[in-house]
């Protein structure tokens, strides 16, 4: 299983100011954090909730007929396409990008064990949307166009364009290359994939796109790239049971969860960094970004009190950003609590040879790049510590399914029990409403004539001020 380590926030390690007496915080908050757990998982099977993603990990026809469809169609491409934005696309890249071998997508056939390369078009970046097209047999490539909306703009243009070109390759065959995930009856991609006789895979309701992943959303590209996703189902199992110990002393999500709140509301740390210690793991950051923010960044409370909650979530990855973002966080302002992710043991041990013995590089000669990196994590976490700034460290075991489900669904889980502790509601997003209301005037979308004029002429008051140089 996964490990959690708080010392790093100890106020004996950090100092008072900074740091809290966890175990006294525990004790204060161990009726608060029971009634919390034992009420998520009272409220997770009720329609309206947006809890169902708690239930995914036993959801065993999901998993037969992801797992039946990969092994229909294995083999028949080089290629896997997927479209789909925020939570449709960041949880598939984040387990992706760690459980497949590095490079995936440089090599051969014969190593990929004839899986397809994977593509994530995650964006309507004009360039990279063609450079892919343009790099890509289509007439090879296996398009899972994901949203639960069903009408997610930016999917809707890319999915537009791609089965544009399919048809135009492939005649009316072009329906084999596309695979939808979607709401099981709402939404125009629902509409439209029923109407073209596409496959399609079911987004449960009540599950929301942040904590989608290990629905049909995550589990299908996985499945299709030949990733083990029982592996998968399994660790969520077990650490779901794990997290449903009400007694925070055994509950590493609601300990996180804790730490953070109050850490935000009582030290003034606004900003929560996570910085795995792995390249593999280097869009997990990306996916929790997504979920933090998105859930627990709110301008009201659950009582109607203007709030304005929610921590800024940021990325960082080790080593490299030792070299980019510690300065700051050594020095700067004494605001972020940063999150750790440790690998146990890599998959590789690589020696740096016994060579320039006569320089002042010698002392690295017979180590290895897995003891470097590991020294270079204890001293961030203690220099950091030193400067009484606050960190936790989430140890992973190994890089494989199983502890990354546990990873990602620990922190769906402290996510949900943050919300609670800030008493907002931490499956809505309204806030990013409005922009995608005006985006929809501004492209002639019918019913918003209104947003249309809005924006239009709010546009004109912020033109004013462009400088010509
Ligand atoms: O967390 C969420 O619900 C959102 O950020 C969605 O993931 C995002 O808006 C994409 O939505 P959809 O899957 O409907 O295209």
């Amino acid at each position: 299983m996964i490990k959690f380590d708080y010392s790093g926030v100890e106020s004996n390690i950090i100092g008072n100011e900074h740091g809290l007496n966890v175990q006294e915080e525990f004790n204060n908050y161990r009726e608060k954090i029971s009634q919390i757990i034992a009420d998520l998982n009272q409220r997770k099977d009720k329609p309206g909730q947006w809890l169902q993603w708690m239930n995914l990990g036993y959801n065993e026809e999901t998993v037969w007929y992801v797992k039946e469809y990969a092994s229909m169609v294995e083999g028949r491409f080089d290629n896997l396409l997927v479209l789909g934005i925020g939570g449709s696309a960041l949880g598939g890249l984040a387990m992706t990008e760690a459980l497949l071998k590095p490079y995936w997508n440089y090599l051969s056939n014969e190593q990929r064990n004839n899986y397809p390369r994977i593509f994530f078009l995650d964006n309507i970046d004009p360039d990279s949307v063609n450079g892919l097209l343009d790099v890509l047999d289509l007439k090879k490539t296996l398009v899972n166009v994901i949203t639960k909306s069903g009408s997610t703009v930016e999917t809707m243009a890319q999915y537009m364009i791609v089965k544009d070109r399919l048809e135009q390759e492939l005649g009316d065959d072009y329906r084999k290359n596309i695979v939808a995930t979607t709401d099981k009856q709402t939404g125009i991609l629902r509409q439209l994939a029923d109407q073209e006789g596409y496959k399609t895979f079911v987004i449960p309701d009540d599950v929301g796109g942040r904590f989608s992943v290990f629905s049909a959303v995550g589990l299908l590209p996985l499945a299709l790239v030949g990733i083990d996703i029982d592996e998968v189902v399994q660790g969520i199992k077990d650490i779901d049971l794990a997290l449903k110990n009400m007694d925070i002393n055994n509950n590493i999500a609601a300990q996180n969860a804790l730490i953070h709140y109050l850490l935000d509301t009582q030290k003034g740390k606004k900003i929560s960094v996570m910085m795995p210690y792995s390249s593999r793991l280097r869009y997990v950051p990306d996916w929790f970004v997504h979920l933090w923010a998105e859930s627990l960044g709110k301008v009201i409370d659950n009582d109607g009190n203007i709030v304005h909650s929610g921590q800024t979530p940021l990325k960082a990855i080790g080593a490299t950003d030792q070299y980019s973002q510690m300065q700051l966080y050594n020095e700067g302002p004494n605001d972020k609590i940063i999150n750790f992710v440790r690998v146990g043991e890599f998959d590789n041990s690589l020696e740096i040879p016994k060579i320039f013995e006569y320089t002042g590089i010698r002392y690295l000669g017979g180590k290895t790049i897995n003891e470097l990196l590991d020294a270079e994590a204890d001293s961030t976490k203690v220099t950091l510590a030193d400067n009484s700034r606050p960190t936790v460290s989430i140890i992973m075991p190994k890089i494989d399914g199983y502890h990354l489900a546990q990873l990602l669904y620990m922190l769906e889980v402290q996510t949900a029990i943050a919300g609670e502790l800030y008493n907002v509601n931490t499956f809505n997003q309204e806030g990013v409403e409005q922009a995608k209301n005006y985006t929809y005037g501004l492209m002639g979308r019918s019913g918003y004539e209104e947003s249309a004029s809005e924006i239009k002429n709010k546009l004109d008051v912020f033109n004013k001020d462009t400088v010509n140089v």
